[in-house]
């Protein structure tokens, strides 16, 4: 599945920093059955290769993928754990280069137009806003629109249940990424009901 097409089956994707293996499936599985199956691991921590692999075993519904990948070995260990698609703060031309090698649909972040534009000749056409609010948010989405009409975003850092629609209502957002819908103190307490309202909450979430 392309890119594009991923970043169309949820509003929301749901950015996960896992530190316990043992919380991946039963996180995963409250997300699915709140109705957002993209799910973006972090390589982060110890545990995240591990648990993206059990959540590609143990949860077919889902569409899982790595997060903070920052170069071409993490490309490929995410790919080992069953990754379909990576994600980054940022890039560089030997990561474009190593994603497009390996055929992992990829989200590259920028911050800038001049980084939008370098991927944009490397052919990347939905981009990561990161960090969404400190870099401009949703003033920023609507300001490139019009000079970078081809290109489409999913902003991610510091977006909330509260500014999700704002930038969910912009014709260039694709959809928001975010880790408010799986709370530290939810995940650590096994509260997988409260992070399935969460996430029932986010999916029924409008887009443009
Ligand atoms: C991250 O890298 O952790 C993501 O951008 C999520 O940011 P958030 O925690 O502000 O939603």
């Amino acid at each position: 599945m392309e890119i594009a097409a991923i970043a169309a089956l949820a509003p929301v994707i749901p950015v996960l920093t896992i530190a316990r293996v043992a919380d991946a499936v039963p996180l995963a599985r409250a997300l699915v059955k709140g109705g957002l199956p993209v799910l973006e691991i972090t390589l982060r921590t110890g545990a995240a290769l591990e648990a993206l692999a059990a959540i590609t075993r143990e949860v077919p519904e889902a569409v899982v993928g790595a997060g903070t990948v920052l170069d071409a070995a993490q490309v490929k260990q995410a790919m080992a754990a069953g990754a379909r698609f990576g994600v980054s703060p940022g890039c560089t031309p030997a990561l474009a280069k190593a994603v497009k090698e390996a055929g992992l649909p990829f989200l590259p972040g920028i911050q800038t137009v001049s980084e939008a534009l370098v991927l944009r000749e490397l052919g990347f056409t939905l981009l990561k806003f990161f960090p969404a609010d400190a870099a401009g948010g949703t003033a920023w989405l609507k300001a490139v629109a019009a000079p970078l009409a081809g290109l489409r975003f999913c902003p991610t850092g510091g977006i909330g249940a509260a500014t999700a629609p704002a930038y969910l209502a912009l014709a260039n957002v694709a959809c928001v990424g975010g880790s408010w819908i799986a709370p530290q103190d939810a995940v650590a307490a096994g509260d997988w009901a409260r992070i399935e309202r969460l996430a029932a909450a986010a999916a029924a979430l409008k887009r443009a």
